[in-house]
């Protein structure tokens, strides 16, 4: 699977988009690799940090809108919510660097991360309403969280683009740095967190999530079952209808 590169580096487990000419859209395929990937790291004793990255010119636009409009993701033993499962379960750091559009779950999986380095050609959307979906990946729950509850209304219901700097104040990226230093800054603070005694991370993290962890497992759930439904609404089909309309012209 080339669409995922996993690279490793001493302690550090990278996995990085690498489909640019869908612009790192999410497939099915890749979620599963995904899970696949995150699952062996946390297995791996020689792992400490993961850490996600996309190329210089994208994160990753999403899911696969023609992945996603012919094999809508029915339950939730689908490949992405095993991703989801794996990514928010994953009881090891999680470091991400974002450069250019890190579009839906590019956005929403950075709620994940204890790190986030963000270039600054970093753009965020999280266009669920305007494509006739609903917020997913616990986004719901823990954006308010990071945001304040009204802005992330905002971001969650206008779904309007916005840069590295609006991300760094509503609590979605860590640092902002220059867009050519963003992966080279994510490796640095993966293996200085990979460098730190190994319980005490662990332990930080496990503490950390302890109070919200059943919460963002409900909310995954209810915001899936209104996801299902949805997608098959004539507001969802038209608007997938009408990105898979411009991309065949
Ligand atoms: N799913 C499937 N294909 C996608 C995609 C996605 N989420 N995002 C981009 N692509 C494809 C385009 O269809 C196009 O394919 P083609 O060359 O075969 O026609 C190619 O990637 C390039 O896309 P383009 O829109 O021309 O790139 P851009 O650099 O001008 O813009 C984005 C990049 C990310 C801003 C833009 O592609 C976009 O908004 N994508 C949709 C994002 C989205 O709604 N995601 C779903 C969230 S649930």
């Amino acid at each position: 699977m080339t669409d995922i590169l996993a690279t490793r580096r001493g302690a550090v487990q990278a996995l990085g988009f690498n489909r640019p000419a869908k612009r790192n859209a999410i497939t099915a395929a890749m979620y599963a690799a995904l899970a696949g990937h995150i699952a062996q790291a946390e297995a791996d004793g020689g792992v400490r940090v993961l850490l996600f990255h996309g190329l210089p010119e994208v994160f990753t636009s999403g899911n696969d809108i023609e992945d996603f409009a012919e094999r809508p993701p029915l339950g939730e033993d689908t490949p992405v919510f095993r991703f989801l499962r794996a990514m928010s379960g994953a009881k090891k750091p999680i470091v991400a660097s974002v450069t250019g559009n890190a579009v839906g779950i590019g956005t929403t999986m950075l709620l994940h991360c204890e790190l986030v380095i963000a270039g600054d050609n970093a753009r965020f959307a999280l266009p669920f309403a305007q494509l006739g979906l609903v917020p997913e990946f616990a986004s719901s729950y823990l954006l308010p969280r990071a945001a304040g509850y009204q802005r992330a209304a905002e971001l969650l219901m206008l779904g309007e683009p916005f840069d590295a700097q609006r991300a760094l104040e509503a609590g979605v990226v860590t640092r902002v740095v220059a867009a050519e230093r963003a992966l080279e800054e994510a490796w640095s603070v993966a293996e200085r967190l990979a460098s730190l005694p190994e319980r005490s991370v662990l332990l930080t993290k496990a503490l950390l999530k302890a109070p919200h962890a059943e919460a963002v497992a409900r909310q995954m759930s209810l915001e899936g079952g209104h996801f299902r439904t949805l997608l098959t609404e004539p507001a969802a089909r038209a608007a997938l209808a009408a990105f898979l309309a411009k991309r065949r012209a």
